[in-house]
């Protein structure tokens, strides 16, 4: 089968679209025949090995894992014999090792049955960006209804998502995106957009879900109330050794000495969190906004897209 394929750490000149082994299912596998593939900065991490420590997890020298990708949506070709939650022919999404490619295996609790409401390529920009989502406001957040939230980055493929589920919650959103996707932000159910290019952040916010992670640890403090949340979910600026570790530290260990709630979000794939996922997103509360669709072989280009940092809502890999 055709996949793309990585044999160093590097930029996308280090990825090649050729041929490998069909995955096995093994005993309690699932192998999905893939329709499409999500695109999230993970990908951009797994595939340069940056910020260096996370070699220490991916591997040394190259990432354990050769084929690239994460996120998928597709139909079950296969399942082991332990496998009795799904059978060939059902439509699913979830989180594999290797979704750029034309068949992808992972064990069955790492994949949900598609929502009907979401096409393949909604579902397959959903597992990772919307489980951070998720898992940010709702958990690290503890996020309430009534509660004024600020969504930092609300245009990009985690922010875009987070916008509808804190509306989803009964809060009031304060989205902060450029001027070009305000409008889209709007759309998307926020009730108030700062154009972090042409203003500066104000106001009291209860959380603060912070995707862009450039703005100092005191600037943001100021903006909660005496006793908000705010949860560090991104940022790419960091240094290439720690990235934004460093800055996540020292929130977490300040947090001890302030009734502010100071989080930073580690969010790993669970399947609690993608089966809420699923039902959220069939009840209407959630749907990717899919801006840019790619073949398998281009799939370089969409990893230098989304490198740029200012991606409005998800881009997919499409397999035929
Ligand atoms: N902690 C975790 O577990 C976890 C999980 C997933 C992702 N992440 C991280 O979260 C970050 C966001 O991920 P993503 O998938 O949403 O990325 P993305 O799709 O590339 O979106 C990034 C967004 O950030 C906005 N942005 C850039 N500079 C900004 C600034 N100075 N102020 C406000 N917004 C700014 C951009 O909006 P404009 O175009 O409007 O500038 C863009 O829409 C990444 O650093 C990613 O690595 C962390």
């Amino acid at each position: 089968m055709k996949a793309i394929t990585q044999d160093a750490y590097g930029g996308t000149e280090m990825l090649s679209y050729t041929d490998v082994p069909m995955p096995e299912t093994g005993q309690d596998g699932v192998l999905v025949r893939v329709r499409a593939a999500g695109v999230d900065p993970s990908v951009w991490h797994i595939m340069t090995g940056e910020p260096r420590i996370a070699r220490l997890a991916l591997g040394p020298r190259r990432p354990r894992e050769r084929v690239r990708g994460w996120d998928v949506a597709g139909v079950v070709e296969a399942v082991g014999p332990r496998v009795t939650e799904f059978k060939p022919g059902d439509e699913v999404f979830g989180t594999v090792p290797g979704s750029f490619a034309e068949f992808a295996c992972a064990p069955a609790v790492k994949f949900q049955h598609k929502p009907v409401r979401l096409g393949f390529e909604q579902a397959a920009a959903l597992p990772i960006s919307g489980m951070t989502a998720l898992t940010g406001l709702r958990d690290a957040g503890r996020i309430e209804a009534g509660q004024k939230v600020l969504i930092i980055g609300a245009a990009g493929g985690v922010g875009h998502l987070a916008v509808q589920l804190a509306k989803h919650f009964g809060t009031e959103v304060t989205g902060v995106c450029s001027g070009k996707s305000a409008e889209f932000v709007k759309e998307l159910g926020a009730d108030h957009i700062i154009d972090y290019t042409t203003e500066t952040l104000t106001g009291r916010y209860d959380l603060i879900l912070d995707m862009a992670g450039i703005r100092p640890l005191p600037q943001l403090r100021s903006l909660l109330t005496g006793t908000g949340a705010l949860v560090l979910v991104g940022g790419e600026g960091g240094g290439r050794v720690f990235g934004a570790l460093d800055r996540m530290l020292r929130a977490t260990l300040l947090s001890a000495f302030t009734r502010q709630r100071l989080r930073a979000l580690l969010a790993l794939p669970a399947p609690e969190t993608l089966h809420t996922l699923a039902e959220l997103a069939s009840a209407g509360a959630v749907a990717p906004c899919i801006t840019r669709t790619y073949p398998l072989p281009e799939a370089a280009a969409a990893i230098d897209a989304l490198a740029t940092g200012h991606s409005r809502g998800k881009a997919v890999i499409l397999v035929d």
